[in-house]
């Protein structure tokens, strides 16, 4: 396949965690073309350097001057559930708190009775409508979260969605084992009775059925604490998952300091993160995964402090956080509005922070993130001349089409597979 006539080709070039100043390059190529052999990237330039590919069965995708970045990677989401949120809308405009809800076993709670009751089909079912929507918007790879089910059986249950989703629907789903999403009702008396249940029963069954690559911990006032997060991902990290962290979410409690001092992939949220941790993630290369829909969507008053994270050196993704509760959408699109005007980002630094920083922050960078010789061939194709053009006209979906491991599976923005 040859794609050809790409106004703007944003190849977010190099492999690596990109911070500071390298944020602002998004290697733009104009007038770009991308050759693909089966699911490859083989060349990428600009003009007709094309040419010399042509074959009588070759493919040729006239891009049309459009924007062409690579396929867009959402870095944290729950997008495996049952269960919606829409009687806690009210609540949430008379300000009752997140967590208030919360406690009074609405929150998380509530889709946890929905996902546990749900049988593995129809759990697959809902999700696959939304991995279709996020594919139409652009997204190729996502992480997915467990943590709405809660005990070991249910937890397992969402896990093997996301591998099953994984092996049959175009999008690469990463697994994420979240037990530590929320305290289970049955054991309200008996935190750490729970605890030693995730530490001792479900990771290393996860571990030895290789149902996820990462752990995580919802580090929160009021769900876990810094020192149960501790407790938690260390035992998941010596079984061999690595460690992500929702971090500072709401208040802030020494969570992106924690995230820096066990080395985690990346910490998550951000919106109260302290200065020392913000240095502590910059110092232990700690990604921060930043989700300004969420902040926007809890009507928080701030949003987290990208722009201090980016001065301080540490390199930032951005992600949907896809969730019935706090952050229903599963378009990136949003988050790009949303980091433009809330977190004051710039294109190019967000482009980077959802495609290679992303790619780092789900540990893929070798193979995704990046428009490069010898990468997947994941794209999408925008209906904007470039990349300004992208964020500013906002609101609707701009995907043109979607190539997914060199196959064409998304055709006027809807899904085609
Ligand atoms: O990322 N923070 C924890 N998890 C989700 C919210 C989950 C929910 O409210 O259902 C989040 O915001
Ligand atoms: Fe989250």
């Amino acid at each position: 396949m040859i794609i050809k006539n790409i106004g703007c080709l944003v190849t977010c070039a190099g492999s690596y965690p990109k911070t500071k100043e390298q944020l602002k390059d998004a290697g733009i190529i104009e007038n770009g073309y991308i050759v693909i052999e089966d699911n490859l990237i083989v060349d990428v330039g600009s003009g007709d350097g094309y040419k010399k590919y042509l074959k009588d069965d070759t493919e040729v995708i006239d891009a049309e001057g459009k924007t062409v970045t690579p396929g867009l990677i959402d870095s944290h989401t729950h997008v495996v559930y049952a269960g919606s949120r829409e009687f806690e809308l009210p609540l949430k405009l008379q300000k009752m708190k997140y967590i208030d809800i919360l406690n009074a076993g609405g929150g998380i709670l509530s889709n946890v009775t929905k996902t546990r009751e749900a049988s593995k089909e129809m759990l697959e079912a809902e999700t696959k409508k939304r991995l279709d929507l996020m594919l139409a918007h652009g997204t190729t790879t996502v992480e997915s979260k467990s943590g709405y089910a809660l005990d070991f059986e249910n937890e397992i249950k969402m896990l093997e969605v996301n591998k099953s989703l994984n092996k049959n629907h175009p999008m690469d789903v990463i697994s994420t084992y979240l037990g530590a999403h929320a305290i289970p009702k049955e054991y309200k008396e008996n935190r750490d009775g729970y605890i030693d249940l995730m530490i001792n029963e479900v990771m290393p069954y996860i571990q030895e059925h290789e149902l996820a690559d990462f752990v995580d911990c919802f580090c929160e006032e009021g769900v876990f604490s810094v020192e149960e997060a501790r407790k938690i991902l260390k035992a998941g990290q010596s079984l061999g998952l690595k460690a992500k962290i929702h971090a500072d979410e709401i208040e802030s409690i020494g969570g992106a300091e924690l995230a820096g001092e066990i080395k985690a992939v990346s910490a998550e949220h951000l919106v109260g993160a302290s200065d020392q941790g913000i240095k502590a993630m910059a110092d232990n290369k700690v990604i921060a995964v930043i989700l300004p829909t969420t902040s926007f969507y809890l009507m928080l008053d701030t949003f987290a402090r990208a722009r201090k994270m980016i001065e301080e050196g540490v390199p930032v993704a951005l992600s949907t956080d896809c969730n019935p509760g706090t952050s229903p959408t599963e378009s990136l699109q949003s988050t790009m509005t949303f980091a433009c005007f809330g977190l004051r980002m710039m294109p190019e630094e967000i482009i980077n922070g959802m495609t290679i920083n992303a790619a780092c922050a789900v540990c893929r960078e070798k193979e995704i993130g990046s428009i490069e010789v010898g990468k997947k061939a994941d794209l999408a194709i925008f209906n904007a001349k470039n990349l300004n053009y992208l964020f500013y006209h906002f609101g609707v979906n701009a995907v043109d089409k979607v190539v997914k491991d060199g196959k064409i599976v998304v055709q006027d923005g809807k899904v085609s597979y």
